[in-house]
This record gives structure tokens, C-alpha cells and sequence, in this order.
């Protein structure tokens, strides 16, 4: 089967284990490749609240957490599961007045063999 236009090598499903991550780049983007069981999703390596690398967070089930300051984004979609997780809930609400909760973009993936494809193009992210 042929990948539609667009698709970018990125990296091999076998070098990446359930529940980790690996940082690429696809043109010029920062992309982090998260394997979930066996399937595996491209979201931005910038955090939507201050542009930390998500790579040095942590994958349980289909949420990662940035390590700066607690933000939950779902890897599926990019949506916010819980914003800036690590402050108590009354600075939270104060900061996210100041800098609303904001989704992740997230990136189409294709696997071809161990193969792992991303298009940029086809960018998408949930409000
Ligand atoms: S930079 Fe990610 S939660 Fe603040």
C-alpha cells in the first residue's frame, strides 16, 4: 500500500517501547512519537503552557504529563487532560486566567512494517 503525499520517515515502532517516547524531527519540527501499547501517536515536543520539551515527561495509558509544571495532555488528540497539574488549585485557576488551557497539536501516523511515518501537513489539534 502506498502512503498518501506527505508522510515522513520518523523512526522504527521497534525502538520505541509501550509506554515511551522518542524525540524526532519531521522538517524541522519538533515531534514526539509516543507508543501506547501498539499503536503509536506524534504530538508537538513543545508543551502548549511555557514550550517545554514533553519528552521528559511521563506516558501512563494515553496521557502524558510535562515534567515542568504538571500539565496532562491526551496523546490521541492533544487535548488538555488537567492543566499545570503541579500547582495548588488556587494558583491554578489564577494561571490559567493568565494563559488558558491550550491543546497539543498532534500529527497523522502511518506504520509501514516497523516503519513509523508522520505528516506534518496534517496537523490537527482539539480545542
Ligand atoms: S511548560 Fe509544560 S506544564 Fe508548564
Amino acid at each position: 500500500m502506498a502512503l498518501a503525499s506527505g508522510f515522513v520517515a520518523a523512526g522504527s515502532l521497534s525502538e520505541i517501547q509501550p509506554g515511551q517516547t522518542r524525540r524526532v524531527e519531521v522538517e524541522g519540527v519538533p515531534v514526539l512519537l509516543v507508543r501506547v501499547h501498539d499503536n503509536i501517536y506524534a504530538i508537538s515536543d513543545v508543551c502548549a503552557h511555557m514550550g517545554t520539551s514533553l519528552s521528559r515527561g511521563k506516558v501512563r495509558g494515553n496521557v502524558i504529563t510535562c515534567a515542568a509544571h504538571g500539565s496532562q495532555f491526551d496523546v490521541r488528540d492533544g487535548s488538555v487532560v488537567k492543566w499545570v497539574g503541579k500547582f495548588p488549585a488556587p494558583m491554578r485557576a489564577a494561571v490559567a486566567l493568565i494563559k488558558p488551557p491550550r491543546p497539543v497539536p498532534t500529527y497523522e501516523v502511518a506504520l509501514e512494517g516497523d516503519t513509523i511515518y508522520v505528516r506534518k501537513a496534517a496537523q490537527r489539534a482539539v480545542a
